[in-house]
């Protein structure tokens, strides 16, 4: 394990909070999972210098710190005291729990990576005199470091601080290659929900693909093998003319026949599976409209033909 320094427990004070430059911040972590391993390798290829790092199981805490020269492992308190930053970096549900346990004090930050936990469950660091803050990257980290790390450059930070703390959070995030975002007030949760459309509902989507695939027997990987190159032309058509100009489909053509056609043969596999099309249809129709692509005939004949009841079909 790389140890070569260890926590300074003496720079505890209560002096007014004066971030360090970044090659010279201390930074630690609570909670040694996906995200930690990609954020502090990201940090140290920066140079930005991480310290220490406490978690659940000593095995994680060590795994993360046997890849940062600067990290010792220790528990959470000694994080605490011995760093200027520290993320809080376990699951959504514990950050409270560890923010009221550990002893913060004056002169440091405290800050979680949840994208929809409010900042205020920091309060008993802010209690003891830390500035307290959020930093949610808008990316999902797997369990492949490499990957992981390869995948933050160029992500959206979204970063909500007091501002001594902002400023010096964005500075993190454009050393790392991000993108800072603060946030308006109250538009935490939204901001959050919307990387479940650009994320977890894309495998829910693809997931309805692929059991159309199976209803005649085909394998997930069959059917990811045709559907993985419509997928990355989808996205490169988002990047290159935006949501509702690159729109393709039989709704964007007006073509309500074929939509007829895909609601009796959904229905006949699952009728939850139709109804969803019905929904997302809906929404297509309405960008058609916007992109200009559909005029008001054409728009309602899509939605007539979405109108048909299932025993109609
Ligand atoms: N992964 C992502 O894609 C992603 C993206 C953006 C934001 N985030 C946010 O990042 C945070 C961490 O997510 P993650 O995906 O990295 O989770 P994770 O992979 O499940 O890792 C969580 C880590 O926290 C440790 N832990 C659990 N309870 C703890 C406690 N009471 N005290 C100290 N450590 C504790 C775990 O324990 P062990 O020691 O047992 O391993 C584990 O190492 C969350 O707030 C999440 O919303 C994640």
């Amino acid at each position: 394990m790389g140890a070569s320094h260890t926590l300074d427990r003496s720079k505890t004070s209560t002096q007014a909070w004066e971030p360090p430059a970044l090659e010279a911040l201390r930074v630690g972590f609570i909670g040694a999972g996906r995200l930690a391993r990609a954020l502090s390798l990201a940090l140290q290829a920066v140079g930005v210098p991480v310290v220490g790092v406490a978690s659940r199981s000593e095995a994680s805490a060590r795994a993360l710190a046997d890849a940062l020269p600067a990290c010792r492992v220790s528990d959470s308190a000694a994080v605490s005291q011995g760093c200027d930053l520290v993320f809080l970096t376990s699951p959504d549900a514990r950050i409270a729990d560890i923010a009221r346990a550990v002893p913060w004090r004056a002169g440091q930050a405290v800050v979680h990576c949840s994208g929809a936990t409010p900042v205020a469950v920091l309060r008993p660091a802010a209690e003891a005199g830390a500035l307290i803050g959020g930093f949610h990257p808008m990316q999902a980290f797997g369990a492949d470091a490499g990957a992981a790390l390869a995948s933050l450059p160029g992500c959206t930070v979204a970063i909500e601080a007091p501002p001594a703390l902002e400023a010096l959070l964005h500075g993190l995030a454009r050393r790392l290659g991000c993108v800072g975002l603060s946030l308006p007030p109250g538009a935490r949760v939204r901001y959050h929900a919307s990387g479940g459309y650009a994320s977890q509902h894309v495998h829910a989507l693809v997931g309805e693909a692929v059991r159309l695939w199976q209803s005649w027997g085909a394998t997930e990987r069959q059917a990811l093998d045709a559907l993985l190159p419509l997928l990355r032309g989808t996205l490169e058509s988002l990047a290159r003319s935006g949501v509702a100009a690159g729109m393709p489909g039989p709704v964007s053509r007006g073509d309500a026949g074929t939509v007829r056609l895909h609601r009796q043969a959904l229905e006949a596999v699952d009728p939850e599976m139709r109804d969803l099309y019905d929904r997302l249809c809906r929404r297509g129709v309405a960008l058609a409209r916007q992109a200009g692509r559909l005029d008001a005939d054409g728009a309602a004949g899509v939605e007539r033909a979405l109108e048909a009841p299932p025993d109609a079909l």
